[in-house]
């Protein structure tokens, strides 16, 4: 027969008398190892992640231009995206949107302006009778600030040779800005967007282009009043006739 254990005491027995604790005498100071260094980011001779200006300059076609700066994290809106949005629409368009930089659905997406302001901006494209394949559109930024908060102007100004190098691709006849960032950052203009929209601007570039500002549609879609909605619409209508116009011009 196997001896049965002794049942367990049901009560815990007295603690034990706790020693005294041992005097243990202060560590000496030791020195601190060296603190290990950050990773390091991408080097600035990464040409992926820096697109050298003549990489950009030297892009003959718009899917050249993309696929050399679409690594670009050379401002800090780069390590923070989920993808780069280019731009989309017909490589020959007469006629050129540029909005502030991608939103949310934009990051997921990888294309401009497909958002709510996106939804509006086809529409106000119908509404002079175009279509997003018959234009062409893009943002200052190509990747997401964080919170859809405005672009610093250093984030800007370092996109802004890759915005440049699309113009001068595409040589659209006409520009509209939407909003006061790309006004500002491309135009260098501060004035206020409600007091400047529907005013002809030029920005020096291929011999000079007409910039026509008017409102985000985001701002539409805020301050959806009549005297809005007017604005725009009279904006886009003139913007389509100078088009027009240039064009019954040509030989
Ligand atoms: N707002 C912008 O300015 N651009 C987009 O692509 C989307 C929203």
């Amino acid at each position: 027969m196997v001896p049965r254990a002794p049942a367990a005491p049901s009560q815990a027995p007295p603690a034990a008398p706790v020693p005294a604790r041992p005097v243990v005498p202060a560590p000496l100071p030791v020195p601190l190892a060296p603190q290990a260094a950050a990773p390091p980011g991408p080097a600035a001779t990464d040409p992926v992640a820096f697109p050298p200006p003549e990489r950009v300059a030297g892009a003959a076609t718009l899917a050249e231009l993309e696929a050399g700066i679409s690594g670009c994290l050379a401002c800090p809106l780069g390590c923070g995206r989920i993808r780069f949005v280019f731009g989309e629409g017909s490589g020959q368009a007469r006629i050129l949107f540029i909005g502030e930089g991608p939103g949310r659905d934009e990051d997921l997406s990888g294309r401009p302006f497909v958002g709510k302001a996106g939804e509006l901006l086809d529409k106000m494209l119908a509404a002079i009778g175009l279509e997003r394949g018959q234009v062409y559109i893009t943002n200052i930024v190509k990747c997401r600030p964080p919170d859809n908060r405005t672009p610093t102007g250093a984030e800007a100004q370092r996109c802004l040779p890759y915005l440049k190098r699309q113009i001068e691709l595409i040589r659209p006849r006409v520009i509209v800005t939407l909003g006061a960032t790309p006004l500002r950052e491309l135009l260098g203009i501060q004035t206020g967007i409600t007091r400047i929209r529907g005013q002809w601007q030029h920005l020096d570039l291929l011999g000079g282009i007409p910039v026509l500002p008017t409102f985000h549609p985001a701002y539409v879609l805020r301050q959806y009043t009549q005297e809005v909605r007017r604005a725009v619409w009279n904006d886009l209508t003139a913007a389509r006739k100078w088009l027009d116009d240039a064009e019954a011009g040509q030989p």
